[in-house]
């Protein structure tokens, strides 16, 4: 039986997905079909099961899908223009490009590049200047956003909370400070970034109500480092040795699950927690592209 104080991601991400749903027949019924362009370079194998993933999604909700599988050894030059295409196609509405990109490759010119309007993962800088701004136009980088939707749909309490965030890298840490201080719904809280740097990162932790875990650092979260009652959100996806299985390693999270479980307030597993929250935020967003396409 679930422990009653876990987040059920995948049950969460269901009403919103069937939220979703129903705008992408409202689109439908204007003669839009929204449409998202995912761009994989190379052949991590992280990336080909996560696109994987979120080209079902697409399938299973009716929006047009479409993947660009680029080799590694592709120019900038070549990422760039095939960018401008995507940009220009009028039945997309959203265009992902799976991180990580390869090192020769410079990242924030990459995401410079999407069109502002169709950046559904929200890595553009206006996008992220518009998320420190506080204005909702832009798009929210899908997982930190699927974080908060987690806390909110829970019912976890944010306003005035003690929150501290375990990493600071551009897709989870840096985005969840910025949306969980802003004066708005589902955050209000007193935030603390966490990183390598950091002192005494257990002091912190043992004062927070609500921990998000996203350096990806294998169980890193340990029972004595949290206080009863916390909520903890485990973002990481970690893959370790494990004699036990077939394959020889399993993946876990930043947290260290069956130790923490039974003390805190709320917890997500993991997998099933934070993971299909990232999914069906990437839908909704690139929803919300089409439906800001034609109004
Ligand atoms: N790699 C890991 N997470 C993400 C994400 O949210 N978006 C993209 N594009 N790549 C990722």
């Amino acid at each position: 039986m679930a422990a009653a104080n876990l987040i059920d991601g995948r049950a969460i991400a269901a009403q919103l997905q069937a939220e979703t749903t129903a705008r992408v027949a409202a689109l439908k019924a204007r003669g839009v079909t929204p449409g998202l362009a995912f761009v994989r370079v190379g052949e991590d194998p992280a990336s080909k099961v996560y696109v994987g993933r979120k080209e079902k999604s697409c399938a299973d909700l009716g929006i047009v899908s479409e993947t660009h599988v680029l080799p590694e050894s592709t120019s900038e030059k070549d990422l760039l223009a095939l960018l401008g295409k995507l940009n220009t196609a009028p039945h997309l509405h959203g265009i992902l490009v799976q991180a990580p990109l390869p090192k020769h490759m410079r990242q924030e010119v990459v995401y410079a590049t999407v069109l502002p309007t169709k950046d559904v993962d929200g890595f553009h800088p206006v996008n992220v200047g518009k998320l420190m701004l506080g204005d909702d136009t832009g798009f929210k980088p899908c997982t930190p956003a699927g974080v908060v939707e987690l806390l909110v749909r829970s019912g976890v309490k944010t306003d005035g909370a003690e929150v501290v965030i375990l990493g600071r890298g551009n897709i989870v840490g840096k985005p969840m400070a910025a949306m969980l201080c802003q004066k708005a719904r589902g955050a209000n809280a007193t935030v603390t970034i966490c990183h390598s740097a950091t002192r005494d990162i257990k002091a912190h932790c043992r004062r927070a109500d609500i921990i998000v875990a996203a350096m990806g650092v294998a169980e890193f979260l340990k029972a004595d480092m949290v206080k009863p009652g916390v909520v903890v959100m485990d973002v990481g996806v970690n893959r370790v040795p494990d004699a036990t299985s077939k394959t020889g390693t399993k993946l876990v999270g930043d947290v260290d699950f069956a130790a923490i479980q039974p003390i805190a307030g709320k917890i997500t597993p993991n997998p099933g927690g934070v993971g299909p929250m990232t999914i069906a935020v990437l839908m909704q967003n690139t929803v919300r592209a089409a439906e800001q396409a034609i109004n």
